[in-house]
């Protein structure tokens, strides 16, 4: 009893100095919670970055992503504006046609659910979110033949889902663009 009473007063400020660095602690794992769920929330309203919102079911009866206007369009200033479509399971068109040296732009959308695109040996990797045109510039060196695989697990047909993307001399690109105004490698 005699202890309680010696003791008491004598513990008073070293707790409530504790007190208070559990209220501190308190308040910014609070603040940080409230950061976290608000990054999160928008994130998840927003689309993605670089994207614009189409619908995936008009996709074939006009507009940008009508079948006619699929493929690499040579502009007036020298760069290329790709347009691909993914649907399950593949892309159309499938092998995409490239000049090298020239700035780039691919433009994608999916017309189903989510697909995959990405080109091997480069950075160019996007998610084709069906209501989004998925949008990336890129720009390529050297002439060749790469990859295209569906890297989103979009049904059983996702292993089979693979397009090519072709790279040629930017000559050769400019001289095929006079005769087609919409290219591509399909039938070569
Ligand atoms: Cu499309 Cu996987």
């Amino acid at each position: 009893m005699s202890d309680d009473v010696l003791h008491g007063p004598e513990e008073d400020p070293g707790e409530r100095v504790e007190r208070r660095w559990a209220t501190v602690v308190t308040c910014i794992i609070a603040v940080l919670v409230v950061i976290a769920v608000f990054a999160g929330v928008q994130q998840a309203v927003l689309p993605q970055s670089r994207v614009a919102t189409i619908d995936p079911r008009t996709l074939h009866l006009g507009g940008e992503f009508i079948e006619s206007n699929l493929g690499s369009a040579l502009q007036p200033d020298g760069s290329v504006i790709v347009r691909a479509v993914g649907q399950q399971y593949s892309f159309t068109p499938p092998c995409i046609l490239v000049p090298t040296d020239s700035p780039i732009t691919f433009r994608v959308t999916s017309a189903d659910v989510v697909h995959g695109f990405l080109i091997s040996g480069t950075s160019i990797n996007l998610n084709l979110v069906p209501g989004y045109i998925s949008s990336i510039p890129a720009r390529f060196s050297t002439p060749g033949e790469r990859h295209m695989p569906c890297h989103e697990f979009c049904g059983f047909g996702h292993e089979g889902m693979w397009g090519r993307i072709k790279v040629i001399d930017k000559a050769e690109f400019a001289r095929l663009a006079t005769d087609t105004k919409r290219l591509s490698c399909v039938a070569q």
